[in-house]
């Protein structure tokens, strides 16, 4: 497995801005790449990351959920959609690794029914909810090239990025 370069909005909004392909199979070429992201997530760390955060605009996500202390509990979704959303929303403080450091609440949906492609090509149909709903649907935004400072003000969004940037900069 080898660690990829996690894309930030310092130097690669362009990039995260992409709208990532759908996979045509999940063969070993695509497993390769999942335990490469699923390796970066962790020694970031992170809970989630979309493949366009490492450069490679396919519509593929890792999660993992697990507290720590807790047994490593690897989600993989290939082509993941999303069927039905509750009318109800949950407001939580996300974060993102291409927005390192820069955190702030979002509305979405409570609860979502998933319907993906899983690591070994198999289709799964569940619903999300809590912190699963939240992941997987900021994830699911970085394939439409949207991150969750998309979703504040511009205000917001600009200061946030300039803060990264200034980051970045000064080391
Ligand atoms: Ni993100």
């Amino acid at each position: 497995m080898a660690l990829l370069e996690i894309l930030t909005v310092a130097d690669h909004t362009a990039t995260l801005k992409t709208v990532s392909a759908p996979v045509d199979a999940v063969d070993d070429g695509l497993r390769r790449l999942m335990d490469d992201m699923l390796e970066t997530m962790y020694a970031a760390p992170g809970i989630g990351l979309a493949a366009i955060q490492v450069g490679v605009a396919k519509r593929v996500i890792v999660m993992d959920l697990a507290r720590e202390g807790e047994d490593k509990a690897p989600r993989y979704f290939v082509n993941p959609e999303i069927l039905e959303s509750s009318e109800e929303l949950y407001e939580y403080e996300e974060g993102c690794l291409s927005v390192p450091e820069i955190y702030d609440a979002v509305a979405r949906p409570a609860r979502v029914r998933l319907r993906y492609l899983g690591y070994d090509g198999e289709q799964v149909e569940e619903w999300a909810e809590g912190l699963y709903a939240v992941c997987i649907q900021h994830e699911m935004d970085h394939l439409e090239g949207i991150l969750f400072i998309d979703h504040l003000s511009r205000l917001k969004r600009d200061r946030a990025i300039a803060k990264v940037k200034k980051a970045k900069r000064t080391g």
